[in-house]
């Protein structure tokens, strides 16, 4: 089995975890840059613990990450040495805008995305780029408390206005929010939210929820008209939930979860909330603000296909004793331990069959073309003696993942539109701030106490994947 010609294959980053610099050439402080590494960091990306700027105590490995900034030369070139046909990274919002609203975009900025852009096209890569990537600037937080507040919309719009006249040109493929439905999960860190003593948390998340739906819908519609040939995206954090045992209430659950999972796509794709979302609000005492013209904004813009992360399936019950065995896997809080599977060193279960499941579901669900833009396995390297690094764990399961996807694509009939593995250099984790938490088949000698020389070297990944994207997955 194999994947037609057109298939794009290629790797995905996002900037917060890639390209350092974060002060330089007149950026502005987000979000990402204030979640430290360490035990406070899902405090603080979950909104519990507050923190609008960097302190002595915490130390924020993203600062420099692996410096992309200025290797993006190199990193370019050894994804075309791989074959990418397309490579998947974000822009950082504050680059471009560095209080998140200005006037007057910030000219630097804008050149290295341009500059970065022209590099992909010249080797052939087409760039797949993820507008807001977990990154909302601190100086809409501290103005408006983040995606709380509607003005949010505005200023969004305003930065994509930016983004579409200015790269247009080179790029023709976009996604709005990266895993929108981690917002309900990590609020600070998908929302720039913090919550106050008192509030009703969920009030806060679904209001957030709908400005963040209304702002993609602005920017597909904007998009649609400032640049026709344009595709865009939404983009889940995907993955089945299974009912741990077949007793109904386990299934009823297992649905129950799906269904809070696919909220987001649904209106993104459909255009209008699912029935049962209003009833379910109700039942959590949240009441959406919507202002006249809201249902019609949303109608008119959605998305062109469905873009999703998978590492995992979720599992879940409505026993109290087996939930909890809560399952470590991708900041999910209400999933358990699934008995049949593998996990990764993070405690990430490991199934691949549950990507054919997801991508079967995802299509009877949306009819629309689908988009893998998320998949690989977090592992510690070993750098041998003469500098080689033996990943075959990565290897493995990226194989057994392509195996899965081929049979959706070859025995289904699910049009997919590629394939991006996630972090294909390595990058620094979103959920734990680590560099130790590898994925790439780049290496990066950048160590988690800020040693090393940012050195490049290939994994026995890299000489893999290239075989396999050049016969379109057939020798895996
Ligand atoms: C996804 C995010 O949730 O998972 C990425 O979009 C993230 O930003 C990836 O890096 C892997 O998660 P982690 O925590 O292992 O980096």
């Amino acid at each position: 089995m194999k994947m037609p010609d057109s298939f794009l294959w290629g790797g995905a980053t996002a900037a917060n975890q890639c390209e350092g610099a974060y002060l330089e050439d007149g950026r502005g402080l987000s979000t990402v840059d204030v979640v430290p590494y360490g035990p406070d960091r899902m405090k603080v990306a979950r909104g519990v613990m507050k923190m609008l700027e960097c302190d002595s105590e915490h130390t924020y490995p993203a600062h420099e990450a692996i410096d992309m900034y200025h290797h993006y030369k190199e990193d370019i070139a050894m994804f075309a040495e791989m074959g990418f046909k397309v490579y998947r990274l974000s822009i950082s919002w504050t680059r471009i805008l560095p209080h998140g609203d200005d006037d007057v975009p910030n000219e630097a900025g804008i050149q290295f995305y341009s500059d970065l852009f022209d590099e992909c096209l010249k080797h052939g890569i087409e760039p797949l780029v993820t507008i807001c990537h977990f990154d909302t600037p601190i100086d809409l937080i501290n103005r408006y408390g983040g995606w709380k507040d509607r003005r949010m919309v505005d200023a969004f719009v305003k930065y994509c206005t930016v983004l579409f006249e200015r790269f247009g040109s080179k790029v023709k493929y976009w996604l709005t929010f990266n895993e929108i439905n981690m917002l309900l999960h990590m609020p600070f860190m998908g929302a720039g939210i913090l919550f106050e003593d008192g509030e009703n948390e969920e009030q806060i998340k679904y209001q957030a929820a709908h400005h963040e739906l209304l702002a993609s819908a602005k920017a597909v519609s904007l998009a649609h008209r400032m640049m026709p040939e344009a595709k865009l995206g939404c983009m889940l954090a995907a993955g089945q939930f299974y009912p741990y045992s077949c007793s109904p209430t386990d299934v009823y659950k297992a649905m129950e979860c799906d269904r809070d999972n696919y909220f987001f796509i649904d209106v993104q794709v459909r255009g209008e909330y699912p029935v049962w979302a209003f009833k379910r609000m109700e039942k959590a005492g949240v009441k959406i603000r919507m202002d006249p013209g809201d249902a019609e904004i949303l109608k008119e813009g959605t998305v062109d296909f469905v873009s999703f992360s998978y590492y995992s399936s979720r599992c879940i019950s409505s026993d109290p004793e087996v939930i909890k065995n809560k399952s470590r896997g991708n900041a999910v809080i209400s999933a358990v331990v699934n008995p049949y599977l593998e996990s990764s060193e993070w405690g990430w279960q490991i199934d691949p069959l549950g990507l054919r499941v997801t991508l079967n579901m995802l299509y009877d669900r949306y009819q629309k073309p689908l988009f893998i833009v998320e998949n690989g396995l977090g592992a510690v390297d070993r750098v041998e003696e003469d500098g080689s690094i033996h990943d075959l764990y990565r290897i493995s399961y990226m194989r057994e993942h392509i195996k899965a996807m081929l049979s959706a694509v070859n025995e289904d009939g699910i049009p997919l539109m590629g394939y991006t593995c996630w972090g294909c250099i390595d990058l620094v984790s979103a959920s734990t701030g680590e560099m130790k938490k590898r994925y790439g088949m780049i290496y990066v000698d950048k160590q988690d106490d800020g040693s090393g020389d940012l050195k490049r070297i290939r994994k026995d990944s890299f000489y893999w994947y290239k075989k396999v994207i050049e016969t379109g997955g057939e020798d895996l």
